[in-house]
């Protein structure tokens, strides 16, 4: 029998993976799901209460998404946020309309009657708000339970059938006591249990890795120094032990010592066995004039399906090829478990490898968020470094230098790197960071050094800091001056090469976070 789920109807809403984690924060099991999924689909999978999330449309409008009705007689407890409460509501029976006032933002909310949902809430509270629509007229099969100035039914419930809607967003952290009432909604109103904790998902997936990966078969995984590679292969290893081969190719692309930490991690204390590619002579030559990104990432990602497909030719019985796809990739994708996904986006993160090499794809994160995968790394004895480490691409420092990239470039940019690097851990801010890197840029600028003048041997580099939760959309760190200096002056005066720093500005969008 699957996890006890909470199922999430996607009805639109910019808040839906974080309406899923918000569930799994309380160690209750939460998957993503079409809006117009069946009670078939919901019952396949355990679900013991569903969430309709909020979203863009209006009930009254001709396209508007609707649940299946089917979902409403399962039994098991429905909480509507926002658009999901108006069309739930709606679809039994009440009206929607347009709000006398619109609001938004935060918004006091009077409790009118006790209930389990909103136990141990403050009254008055404030939460919330977002929305045009309003629920009402709607005769004797709901109840009232909260209201606020514009809007008399808050949060309402159904009298006949486990049904609750809110009006405002729980799942939003301005709405301070909005965890509460998920967690009431959870454990009080659907008796989750809360066993989705990091030792469990460890536990189940070790014991789907040995049923997948049977006899004397093999397993690889590419490591990339990341942290969700290295998690895939700690599990791996835990797994089917020394059935498990990974191969870390060295393209010249890294980040300073990187190969030695990959080695002295997975070799050292795991004894995996490791196999670790020079590789970079090969990628230099095939980078070597060449400056457009796009055909740089062409190039790195063909040279790299290459090696890999020659170093696992070397591996008698290797049928599995493992990747540490994550639940996000796998829901932008339309790939979720409902067969579709509301907000269709093509990352370039999912994979790195195409399945067309000829192995069966091992994907043991794909049910997981970021933060479990780091969770259930901590629980494996992964180092802090690696767990905490923040994203570097696949075609790496290659799409951060732009231009041409030679070792070179490479080294200057390397120095310069660990630098900033060492200076955001230096002063706590690098978890904080959702990433940090430098540029080269392929210009020069005057400076003065001395009492002499430089200009045509040195070059600039942009140093770039982003917060960002999902990596789609982004804001420049608005991040201590004090520290912004001492890289400035380290790199200045201990990369011969470079004689300026400057710090990006720009938010995603209307840039991205690479420069490349
Ligand atoms: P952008 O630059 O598109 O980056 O805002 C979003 C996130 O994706 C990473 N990134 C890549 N990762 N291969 C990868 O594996 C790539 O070609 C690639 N391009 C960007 C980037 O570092 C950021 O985390």
């Amino acid at each position: 029998m699957s996890n006890a789920t909470i199922a999430i109807l996607d009805f639109g809403s910019q808040y839906v993976q974080l309406i899923a984690r918000r569930v799994r924060e309380n160690q209750v099991h939460s998957l993503i799901f079409a809006p117009d999924v069946g009670p078939d689909a919901l019952r396949e999978h355990n679900v013991i209460g569903i969430v309709l999330t909020g979203g863009p449309a209006s009930t009254y409008s001709d396209s508007a998404p609707r649940a299946d009705p089917g979902i409403f007689d399962l039994g098991v407890p429905v909480l509507g946020i926002c658009y999901g409460m108006q069309v739930a509501c709606e679809q039994m029976g009440a009206s929607v309309r347009a709000a006398g006032a619109r609001e938004y933002g935060r918004t006091g909310l009077t409790l009118v009657v006790d209930d389990p949902l909103l136990a141990h809430v403050s009254n008055p509270t404030h939460v919330w708000m977002s929305h045009g629509d309003v629920v009402d007229g709607f005769g004797d099969e709901f109840a009232t339970l909260a209201r606020t100035k514009h809007c008399p039914h808050a949060v309402v419930k159904h009298l006949r059938r486990p049904f609750y809607g809110v009006q405002f967003h729980p799942e939003v952290t301005h709405t301070p006591e909005g965890g509460q009432i998920l967690r009431n909604f959870l454990f009080e109103v659907c008796h989750a249990e809360g066993t989705w904790s990091a030792g469990s998902i460890i536990e189940r997936s070790v014991a789907n890795l040995r049923g997948q990966i049977s006899g004397d078969l093999r397993v690889l995984c590419g490591l990339s120094g990341g942290v969700d590679s290295a998690v895939t292969a700690a599990l791996l290893h835990r797994a089917v032990g020394d059935r498990l081969t990974c191969i870390f190719v060295d393209n010249g692309l890294l980040r300073a010592h990187e190969r030695d930490r990959v080695e002295a991690l997975f070799r050292g204390n795991f004894s995996i066995d490791l196999r670790v590619v020079d590789a970079e002579r090969r990628f230099l030559s095939a980078l070597a004039g060449v400056t457009d990104p796009q055909e740089k990432r062409r190039i790195i990602g063909h040279e790299f399906v290459n090696v890999f497909r020659h170093e696992a030719g070397e591996i008698p019985n290797a049928r599995f090829l493992a990747q540490g796809t994550l639940y996000p990739d796998v829901i932008e994708s339309g790939h979720s478990s409902a067969g579709k996904a509301a907000n269709i986006k093509l990352h370039h993160n999912v994979g790195g490898l195409p399945a067309e090499l000829g192995f069966e794809l091992v994907e043991p994160l794909r049910d997981l968020f970021k933060d479990e995968v780091r969770r259930i790394g901590e629980v494996l004895g992964l180092p802090e470094e690696i767990v905490w480490r923040h994203p570097f691409p696949g075609p790496g420092l290659a799409v951060r230098i732009l231009g041409e990239v030679t070792r070179e470039n490479c080294d200057l940019l390397r120095v310069a790197d660990q630098i900033i690097i060492e200076e955001i851990r230096a002063t706590g801010w690098y978890r904080k960071i959702a990433q940090a890197f430098g540029v080269l840029l392929p210009i020069s600028a005057v400076g003065v050094m001395g009492d002499g003048r430089t200009y045509a041997d040195q070059r600039v580099v942009a140093v770039r800091f982003v917060e960002s939760t999902d990596f789609m959309t982004a804001d420049w760190v608005h991040i201590d001056p004090v520290v912004l200096g001492r890289i400035s002056t380290r790199i200045t005066n201990e990369v011969p090469g470079i004689n300026r720093v400057v710090y990006d500005i720009t938010s995603k969008p209307p840039g991205t976070i690479e420069w490349e």
